[in-house]
């Protein structure tokens, strides 16, 4: 087996696939390749005007040393919609799929065998044209790179302290904080930067027109158990419209938790941290599946949350989504698909 990360996405693994698209051919030139550069010309588009979008998910090891992918047609689906909002070609799901399992089947050593491990996968979408004149690109490279990783945070499954930040916001109205483009993550690094020079770990979000309503915390959709009932705010468009979301909503409501999805007011949580009320807040996202949060550092104060303990449905729906993702339980979703 070859080595895992020591940091989150630092090592990478022997090939990547790559194909190329301009109006004339469409996608063309698919392959997979050795791991290498890219030679670029400076004046690429992307390098100047941000034309670019991503995608994480990830593939493990389960049951009898399968390698697993956890929603990837749902993953590929929100590229192309990222793809939309950024004027860039839509990719076709079934053929690049196809390729995806072909690009982990040829670098199947490098997936990792111990629970809490993963393969990340890294689609990624570049304007290519060469021009720093500001227009729609008319040539694009869509790759895919793959990284073995742990745990996102040192942490680890342990309750966080997250900065409310009232100065910055993630994304504008109108904006594209719904799609995941670079520029969204590069515009969140001077918050993040803030919250760690506050003792945080991440920044909690409001809205970008009121900053009243929570949002999204870090690269996480947030979830909070309010009075036993398991509220998230509702989808705009300056929220990225996470799939560990969807799917911890999915389960949820076929097991009897009460799920809402709406407007949550930050004075709403702070009210309830201190009345009782918000028994358990927690982040999730594909790279730390769920990030449970003990702390909220809000106006200059500091909102215990459960007493910092991992609260027990934050426990129980990370149990439930790694629990089918490494095969410990039966995929009754159909969340998976096997790669062979
Ligand atoms: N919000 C943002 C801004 C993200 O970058 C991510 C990570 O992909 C998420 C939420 C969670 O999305 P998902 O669960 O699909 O990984
Ligand atoms: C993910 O959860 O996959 C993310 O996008 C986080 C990443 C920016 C490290």
């Amino acid at each position: 087996m070859k080595q895992t990360n020591k940091s989150f996405g630092t090592v990478f693994t022997g090939h990547m696939f790559v194909m190329e698209w301009n109006a004339e051919q469409g996608w063309h030139n698919q392959r997979i390749q050795p791991y290498q550069d890219f030679v670029m010309n400076p004046a690429c588009v992307n390098l100047h005007y941000g034309q670019e979008i991503f995608e994480g998910m990830k593939a493990f090891r389960a049951a009898n040393n399968n390698i697993v992918l956890f929603r990837p047609v749902n993953h590929f689906r929100r590229m192309n919609r990222s793809a939309a909002i950024m004027c860039m070609p839509e990719i076709n799901v079934e053929e690049v799929l196809q390729w995806l399992k072909k690009l982990i089947i040829t670098d199947q050593q490098w997936v990792p065998h111990e629970r809490g491990t993963a393969l990340y996968i890294r689609p990624t979408m570049i304007a290519s044209e060469v021009t720093i004149n500001l227009k729609l690109a008319s040539s694009y490279t869509f790759f895919i790179i793959l990284s073995p990783v742990g745990s996102l945070f040192s942490q680890g499954f342990n309750p966080v302290s997250i900065l409310v930040t009232e100065n910055y916001t993630r994304a504008s109205s109108g904006g594209v904080g719904q799609a995941k483009a670079a520029g969204n993550y590069a515009a969140s690094m001077r918050a993040q930067k803030e919250a760690q020079r506050m003792g945080c770990v991440q920044v909690l979000w409001l809205d970008p027109v009121e900053r009243t309503y929570v949002e999204e915390v870090g690269a996480m959709n947030i979830f909070f158990v309010i009075d036993n009932i398991l509220v998230t705010p509702m989808l705009t468009d300056s929220i990225l419209p996470g799939i560990t979301r969807q799917s911890i909503i999915e389960w949820s409501k076929q097991n009897g938790i009460v799920v809402q999805e709406r407007r949550i007011a930050i004075e709403e949580v702070i009210i309830g941290i201190e009345n009782g009320s918000v028994q358990e807040v927690f982040g999730c996202g594909t790279a730390a599946v769920i990030s449970p949060i003990g702390m909220l550092h809000y106006k200059g104060k500091e909102y215990e949350i459960g007493s910092k303990q991992v609260g027990p449905l934050t426990k129980k729906l990370f149990s439930m989504l790694t629990d089918i993702q490494y095969g410990a339980t039966r995929d009754e979703q159909h969340w998976l698909e096997l790669i062979e």
